[in-house]
């Protein structure tokens, strides 16, 4: 019936399908480089400007550029008075936070109208990293009936996003707990989101678009919807070891999925669960509990066990979404903004891929395998 004869990959496993300078994933090696730093090296030092210039720009910015592009995104942190309203409307349905997201980002094009179909990209994503805080946090605070909150120019991106949350200026360590998290998602080689940003860009689309595109992916729980439903794993499962094992073991009974294991390309623990333990442990340290942090490294070693017991040869490992839960829930953040957190942080990947596949301008467009019929004849009926 085809005839089309390369075997087909309905997940694109490995395909490769771009050069990136952005981020190398070694899935084997258990490796996460980003723009040439290890993500070790990188997430718990930068601030979230420094990772987002140095993805777009392939180096750390000096102090004068780090200004410049810190002022840039701070204009551009005020929301158009239209998509405020649409967040109100959003907020009477009660549309979920990744709904509202995507929704209110479409509408970021009423602040850039351009004769040129393309737009300006360089300005689109400078609108699109800057407002996403303000959107998340805005539509935050209408859930809970509360008005939304000018933001601070006198705070970075990360706390400033904490500050329109909570009214609260937040302290050094979870502006830092913050920061390690949204530098540590930032970019992931071809993952879904970011595939489905550049299939846009390579249409000669606009940037806004590009990034509407990939929240739509990522929401999905396969991909970034999957930390909240993690830590209600890890509460639900309980407090004592040997309750936990036999509710992890009645999920994989019924055939369910344990959210927060097993990755497409990580074969080993993902690095970035590292990374997110090491900082959830100083963040609860700090806070003088460690009741939690310790529960979900027993769930974890539980569930790995599990895992290696119901699914052998699988590999399947902890990945990063299930120490977002606990790094996100030691800030306060509530499981319903742990995607749209994740995107305020993704989305500096997404533009730089955007740029990236902008400068190459070829069109992505694979094949498929016809398995139907052919030469049906019209009868009218
Ligand atoms: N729990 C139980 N079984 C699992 C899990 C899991 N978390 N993950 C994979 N498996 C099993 C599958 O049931 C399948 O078993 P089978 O062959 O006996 O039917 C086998 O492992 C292979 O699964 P696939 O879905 O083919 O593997 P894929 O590479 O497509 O899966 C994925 C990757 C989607 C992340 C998967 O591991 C999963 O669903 N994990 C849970 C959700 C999650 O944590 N998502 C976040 C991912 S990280 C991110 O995107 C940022």
């Amino acid at each position: 019936m085809t005839t089309i004869d390369t075997p087909i990959k309905s997940g694109l496993e490995g395909i490769v399908a771009a050069e990136t300078r952005l981020s190398s994933v070694d899935g084997l090696a258990g490796e996460l480089i980003i723009a040439g730093f290890p993500v070790e090296e990188l997430a718990s030092r930068a601030t979230f400007e420094e990772t987002v210039y140095l993805l777009w720009h392939d180096t750390l910015p000096d102090s004068d550029s780090l200004a410049i592009f810190k002022k840039a995104f701070n204009e551009h942190r005020t929301l158009p008075s239209a998509t405020i309203q649409l967040l109100r409307a959003a907020a009477t349905s009660r549309v979920s936070g990744m709904d509202a997201l995507r929704m209110a980002a479409s509408t970021l094009s009423l602040d850039a109208p351009d004769d040129n179909p393309l737009g300006d990209i360089q300005r689109d994503a400078l609108i699109l990293i800057a407002s996403f805080p303000t959107i998340v946090a805005a539509y935050w605070r209408l859930l809970q009936g509360q008005e939304p909150l000018a933001s601070r120019p006198d705070l970075g991106h990360a706390a400033n996003y904490l500050y329109m949350l909570s009214g609260e200026v937040p302290s050094d360590a979870r502006v830092r707990g913050l920061e390690t998290y949204l530098n540590t998602v930032v970019d992931h080689g071809f993952n879904a989101s970011t595939f489905a940003a550049r299939v846009i860009i390579s249409t000669q689309s606009d940037m806004i678009s590009a990034v509407v595109g990939a929240l739509g992916a990522l929401k999905g729980p396969l991909h970034g919807g999957a930390p909240g439903p993690a830590l209600d794993m890890v509460f639900a499962a309980g407090r004592e070891a040997a309750k936990a094992e036999a509710y992890l073991r009645q999920k994989l009974e019924r055939g369910e999925r344990l959210m927060g294991f097993g990755h497409r390309v990580y074969k080993v623990r993902d690095p970035r669960a590292e990374v997110l333990s090491t900082a959830a442990e100083r963040l609860f340290r700090a806070g003088g509990d460690m009741q939690l942090y310790d529960l979900v490294r027993s769930v974890e070693q539980t569930a790995v066990a599990l895992l290696a017991e119901y699914k052998p040869g699988r590999n399947l490992q902890t990945n990063v979404e299930f120490y977002t839960a606990l790094l996100l829930h030691g800030l306060g953040l509530s499981t319903n903004l742990f995607t749209s957190t994740f995107a305020i942080g993704r989305v500096g990947g997404w533009t730089a891929h955007a740029f990236e596949q902008h400068e190459t301008g070829r069109l992505i467009r694979p094949q498929s395998m016809y398995t139907g019929v052919k030469n049906r004849r019209w009868e009218r009926r």
